[in-house]
């Protein structure tokens, strides 16, 4: 095993995190889908689908190093909210939560040495970058917009995910 027990239990647990952000981000979807915000619907299921590449990534990893995969139970996420903001939010804050699991699983591969897994978590660090710097970036012109969802639309509709989410979903079969 190239990987130690305890970094692989904390791996898994990662994993479970990574399919709660695509079952929350599918719920969020869902919540502008039902609002008739096609931009940002088709943001938030581009996120749910790149937060189970992160969890195979992980899996794929563990299974490569020798380690046991033994994904949590996972949480329920929250299916409805009251305002766009609130939704976005939910995502800005679960983004912050991951970066800070992201963190301490790279604190624990420093601490045993496992360059290995440092490698293949920095991966995961720049990700965060992104990732947060996107939902905080909504989060801004979503507060800009006030009322004017359409502006909040046309924000989405202009960034490159969505572009390439949209060539994605609209390649003939
Ligand atoms: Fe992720
Ligand atoms: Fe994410």
């Amino acid at each position: 095993m190239m990987i130690s027990e305890k970094l692989a239990s904390s791996l898994s647990t990662q994993i479970g995190r990574e399919y709660f952000a695509a079952i929350q981000y599918d719920m969020i979807a869902a919540y502008f889908e039902r609002h008739a915000l096609p931009e940002l619907t088709a943001l938030f299921r581009a996120q749910a689908d790149e937060e189970l590449v992160h969890a195979q990534k992980l899996l794929d990893y563990i299974t490569e190093a020798g380690g046991i995969v033994e994904i949590p139970e996972i949480k329920k996420g929250l299916a409805d909210f009251n305002t766009v903001e609130e939704a976005v939010h939910t995502a800005y804050q679960n983004e912050e939560a991951v970066t800070n699991s992201i963190n301490e699983l790279m604190d624990l591969a420093i601490t045993q040495n496992d360059h290995l897994t440092r490698g293949m978590l920095q991966w995961f660090v720049d990700e965060q970058l992104e990732e947060m710097s996107l939902q905080s970036d909504l989060l801004t012109v979503i507060r800009r917009a006030g009322t004017d969802l359409h502006y909040v639309e046309q924000y989405v509709a202009k960034l490159p995910m969505t572009q390439k989410a949209v060539s994605i979903a609209s390649r003939p079969e």
